[in-house]
Formats: C-alpha cells, sequence, structure tokens
C-alpha cells in the first residue's frame, strides 16, 4: 500500500544563539491511508517543528519529507504550497480562527483560498458542521465560542477542501479535560466518516493513546520499534512504555 506521507531519515537544526543545535536527529515513519497515529513527546521535543516539515512549511536539514508522492525538498515553494492546500489539513493548539469572519466563513477559507465558490459545497459543508455539532453556530463570531467549539470549528475548517492527510499539533492543549476527550474522540470519527490519514502530536499520555499506534519522539529520534499499537491503548499503556524509555 502506498503511503500518504513518508519521512527518512530527517534531521532538522534550529540556529540557537548563532549555533545550529540539532532538533531531529533521523526521524523515519510511514502513514498508512485511512489510519490514526499519535506522536508523544514532550515540550520542546520538537514535535511541532516535525509537523512543520510534514506540511512543507518548512524544509528538513537533510533526509526527505514524502507527501502524496512528491519529495518535499524537490519542489519549489509554490508547488510546496499547492501540494499542501490539496493534501493537508492543520489542527492547531490555539486554533488560529479568523475573528472577523463567522464559523461558516472559517470553514469555508479553505474552499476559497482553492479558488472554489462556497456556494457549490453549501450541502457538504452543512454536513461537515451537522457531524462536529456546530451547525447552530454557524453565524457567530469565534470570540462567542468556547475552547471545545473553536476546536469543533477548526477541525471543520481543516476537512474543509476534503484533504486526505490531517495534522494535528497539540489540539487540546488549551482545552479543560473534558473538552479534550471530547475533541480527540471526534477526530477519530471524522477520520474515518471522511477517510482521512490523522497524525496528532502531543505531550498528553491520553490523547496519544487514542492512536492505533503511537510513536515515541525521545532526543531528536523517533524509533518505530519503540511504537505501541493496537485498538483500544490506555493512557497507562502510554504511561508504562515513557517510563521503560526514560522520557
Ligand atoms: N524557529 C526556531 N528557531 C530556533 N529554535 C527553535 C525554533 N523553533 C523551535 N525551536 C526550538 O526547538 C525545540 C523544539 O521545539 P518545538 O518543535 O516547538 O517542540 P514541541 O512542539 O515538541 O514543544 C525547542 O527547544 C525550541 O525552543
Ligand atoms: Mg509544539
Amino acid at each position: 500500500m502506498a503511503s500518504v506521507l513518508e519521512a527518512r531519515d530527517v534531521f532538522r537544526f534550529h540556529e540557537v544563539e548563532g549555533r545550529p543545535v540539532p532538533i531531529l536527529r533521523g526521524v523515519s515513519f510511514a502513514l498508512e491511508p485511512g489510519t490514526f497515529t499519535t506522536i508523544m513527546g514532550p515540550s520542546g521535543s520538537g514535535k511541532s517543528t516535525l509537523l512543520h516539515l510534514l506540511a512543507g512549511l518548512d524544509l528538513p536539514s537533510a533526509g526527505e519529507i514524502w507527501l502524496a508522492g512528491a519529495c518535499l525538498s524537490r519542489l519549489d515553494e509554490e508547488e510546496r504550497t499547492r501540494l499542501r492546500r490539496r493534501q493537508v489539513g492543520f489542527v492547531f493548539q490555539f486554533f488560529n480562527l479568523l475573528p472577523d469572519l463567522t464559523v461558516r466563513e472559517n470553514v469555508e477559507l479553505p474552499l476559497r483560498i482553492a479558488g472554489e465558490d462556497p456556494a457549490a459545497h453549501r450541502d457538504r459543508i452543512d454536513g461537515l458542521l451537522g457531524r462536529l455539532g456546530i451547525e447552530e453556530l454557524a453565524r457567530r463570531l469565534p470570540r462567542r465560542l468556547s475552547g471545545g467549539e473553536m476546536q469543533r470549528v477548526s477541525i471543520a475548517r481543516a476537512l474543509a477542501a476534503r484533504p486526505p492527510l490531517l495534522l494535528c499539533d497539540e489540539p487540546t492543549g488549551n482545552l479543560s479535560s473534558k473538552a479534550g476527550e471530547e475533541i480527540v474522540a471526534l477526530l477519530r470519527e471524522v477520520g474515518g466518516a471522511f477517510a482521512a490519514t490523522v497524525l496528532l502530536v502531543t505531550h498528553n499520555p491520553r490523547d496519544a493513546a487514542a492512536g492505533q499506534r503511537v510513536l515515541f519522539l525521545k532526543d531528536g529520534v523517533l524509533d518505530p520499534r519503540h511504537a505501541l499499537t493496537g485498538e483500544g491503548l490506555r493512557a497507562a499503556d502510554v504511561f508504562s512504555r515513557l517510563q521503560e524509555l526514560g522520557i
């Protein structure tokens, strides 16, 4: 089966006080279509750095990222942007909704950016709002929503242009425990319903346990041999693996 996304021995250095510091030191993994994978790593371990590389927002210092059959480093910026818009939906910790647009306008934004007329997709967008339980909020502005509601809106926005891949950067990091649990359950559900491949990065063992596969990022290395796999993983399974790995 062809992978949706593949990282091959990816390195990324960041400039700290004028010196290059390795953040990712040989990260390799692949995502198979329709799977729900999580990456567990402590704060500062390079999760956001990795997601930016996977989405082609930034390029690796060494190694390759393959998205939908293309090696991102071999594309120019414009080609990467075009590929990202078609292939990737992004869900952020801080929602990143536009404050002056209504919920519906925020959700429709990726279609407008892709040069499509949202009116032509009205039924589908209504279905998406319904599926995420936010149809009643469609005319509201983001500031009148709770954190959990804002995150539902941003998931709807991420799915609006029907990308095959959803990348989620600590999507519960700014939510209460209960709202966070609901958001992770929703991501699993919509991943299945819309046949999207989902990658969620988190420092929260409970969120990580929602994955069919949990990868662990430690000291810039993501060793697939340390992964947990299986349905119905529990936070306790993730905790024990963290202890075994000394994270
Ligand atoms: N643009 C940057 N320039 C320099 N250092 C950075 C940059 N982005 C992140 N870092 C550093 O890289 C490390 C990993 O950051 P990040 O990827 O945000 O981790 P995480 O998302 O797991 O918390 C941190 O030490 C952070 O300070
Ligand atoms: Mg981060």
